[in-house]
């Protein structure tokens, strides 16, 4: 089993709409799929139970970093949902480092079980961030490309507590950055000017999706993704016409995401992603 991180300080990036794609994505390739949302918002959690396609463990996600949890239903596709215990995790902090340990020794134990495990986090950064990156191999951070969310890279990488460089350095050296996922593109003038800037300044970050100058992974606004998640709906399975022509749209960007976690991709881009999170 390979688990995926999606991980950003900055809230409403649409770090749960890509993780519900990509589990709904994968679970569709007949990759058994462990769905794990650390976030007490639950905004994993919703889409999922709503589309009907996972077994829900009766117990919430607290209980894989707080002890030994029961064990996990024999399906395919199981997800571990968030609730308002989380919240209390960060206020023991002479427990945080059990948490950690229990959080390791669970997705130890449900690696033979799993193809993939995809965990979504809260935008804080906290103890149930730092035992997901602490025991992860790839993390992905979906980013918007307004100035601010801009300026949040370098905390993405630098943070002294969930930077990605000082959890390499000091927690989990196996950690791979998949790179940065611009979502909620619009085509304005603003947002192209970012998306060159972005390509500029973390080049290695960016997610290659073809050979093209602007060939990097990226999800567009769109209001179908939006209601996909309200909704609980599978993107391609929806009826209207525009849902389809979102997933053409976004299709190759969540594949390659999917082919980089499950080992089918080649290794190019993630040599590059991990060793410029390494610098
Ligand atoms: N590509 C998209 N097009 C349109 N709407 C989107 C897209 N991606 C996400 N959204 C919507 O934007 C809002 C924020 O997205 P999402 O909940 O995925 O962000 P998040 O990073 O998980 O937020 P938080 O930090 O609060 O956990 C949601 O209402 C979601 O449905
Ligand atoms: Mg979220």
């Amino acid at each position: 089993m390979k688990t995926l991180v999606l991980c950003n300080q900055k809230g409403g990036v649409g770090k749960s709409a890509v993780a519900t794609l990509l589990a709904h994505h994968l679970a569709q390739r007949g990759r058994r799929v462990l769905a794990i949302d650390l976030d007490h918002q639950a905004n994993f959690t919703k889409p999922l139970r709503l589309s009907g396609r996972a077994a829900i463990t009766a117990f919430a996600a607290d209980a894989l970093l707080t002890g030994t949890p029961p064990p996990l239903p024999d399906k395919p596709f199981v997800l571990v949902p968030g609730d308002r215990a989380l919240l209390g995790l960060e206020r023991q902090p002479a427990l945080h480092t059990p948490f950690a340990r229990s959080f390791r020794a669970f997705l130890v134990a449900a690696r033979d079980a799993f193809d993939v495990c995809i965990i979504d986090t809260n935008p804080n950064p906290d103890i149930r961030v730092i035992a997901a990156l602490a025991s992860a191999d790839y993390v992905l951070s979906p980013i918007q490309l307004n100035q601010e969310a801009m300026d949040g890279v370098s905390g993405l990488l630098n943070h002294d507590r969930v930077g990605l460089r000082k959890i390499k350095a000091v927690l989990n050296p196996k950690l791979a950055l998949i790179g940065l996922l611009p979502t909620m593109v619009e085509p304005t003038p603003f947002q192209k000017a970012n998306f060159l800037q972005v390509v500029q300044q973390y080049h290695p970050l960016m997610i290659r999706i073809g050979a093209g100058p602007g060939a990097f992974a990226s999800i567009p606004r769109r209001s179908c993704i939006a209601e996909a998640q309200a909704e609980g709906a599978v993107l391609w399975e929806m009826k209207k016409t525009a849902a389809r022509d979102a997933w053409r749209e976004i299709e190759s960007s969540v594949a390659r995401i999917g082919d980089i976690v499950t080992g089918a991709a080649s290794t190019t881009n993630r040599k590059e992603a991990a060793d410029a999170a390494a610098t």
